[in-house]
């Protein structure tokens, strides 16, 4: 007797592909070091795995992505370590852009990025404003972000905006709050994954990330595939999201339980 395909209901494929992943991508270092090579050349294989992130994602319908690529406290490496970086972002830049922009993947840079290089901020500009209208997959880039720098701005902002008679404090709630963060028009992380083995934040995604599912993997940034990102889809899928709710709430529920939290 043949075995019958399982069949997927739209349904299922919505509650268990996570509609925003964000991606803590660790251990570029330790790859090098095991090689006897310098990290940069850590860094340089990296980019291999985001492009393996980025074309898994289209695959299997993750609608956004968020890398961590530079963090607020990374400018505390070496002068040379950072140089490096910023080249390497540079030329990921002009080398991978038409790529995206040919697969209408949208690209978006999230941080404070007064602090790079002109160039760099011209380059990232220029990204931004020729995929702008891609629907595929929102690919954002987290680059001298922090997610408290995130939270700081947004408070920042809105003391401003009630200092110049435009808002009232007492209108200030958790949605109007999530307005003055980095991405407002996103829905949040889903699913965190950090790769090279620690199991810590790092001040990535905070506020955005409160009710994420985390994934740990000793995987090192450079050796994650699209056999290991698949693999954290999978382990993603069998994960009950309660928001709160009891699991028999959960089961019982029609409406997805994404669909009771994530804004947008
Ligand atoms: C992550 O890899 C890349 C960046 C922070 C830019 P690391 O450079 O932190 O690699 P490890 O943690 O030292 O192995
Ligand atoms: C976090 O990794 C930042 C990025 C991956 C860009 P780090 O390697 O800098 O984190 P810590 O310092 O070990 O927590
Ligand atoms: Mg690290």
């Amino acid at each position: 007797m043949e075995t019958a395909t399982p069949v997927v209901l739209p349904s299922d494929v919505d509650h268990r592909t996570p509609k925003h992943v964000a991606i803590i991508m660790d251990g570029n270092g330790r790859w090098a070091k095991q090689r006897s090579l310098p990290r940069t050349a850590g860094h340089r294989e990296g980019v291999k795995s985001v492009r393996a992130a980025v074309e898994e994602s289209v695959r299997r319908g993750v609608q956004i992505l968020t890398l961590f690529a530079f963090s607020s406290e990374n400018w505390r490496r070496p002068r040379s370590e950072v140089n490096i970086l910023m080249e390497l972002f540079m030329s990921a830049l002009r080398n991978e852009v038409r790529r995206l922009h040919e697969n209408q993947v949208r690209l978006r840079v999230i941080g404070e990025r007064g602090a790079f290089p002109e160039k760099l901020q011209h380059r990232i500009a220029e990204a931004e404003a020729l995929t702008a209208e891609n629907g595929r997959l929102n690919l954002q880039v987290a680059a001298n972000y922090g997610g408290r720098w995130d939270i700081m701005q947004a408070a920042r902002r809105l003391a401003a905006e009630a200092r110049a008679g435009r808002l009232d404090p007492d209108r200030i709630d958790e949605a109007l709050f999530a307005d003055y963060l980095s991405f407002p028009d996103l829905l949040e992380p889903d699913f965190f994954i950090r790769t090279g083995g620690e199991q810590r934040l790092s001040n990535f995604v905070l506020w955005q990330s409160a009710y994420a599912e985390l994934y740990f993997t000793d995987t090192l940034w450079p050796d994650f595939d699209e056999a290991a990102y698949g693999l954290a889809l999978d382990d993603y899928a069998r994960r009950q999201r309660r928001f709160g709710r009891t699991g028999d709430q959960v089961e019982t529920e029609t409406m997805s339980p994404l669909s009771l939290y994530a804004r947008g």
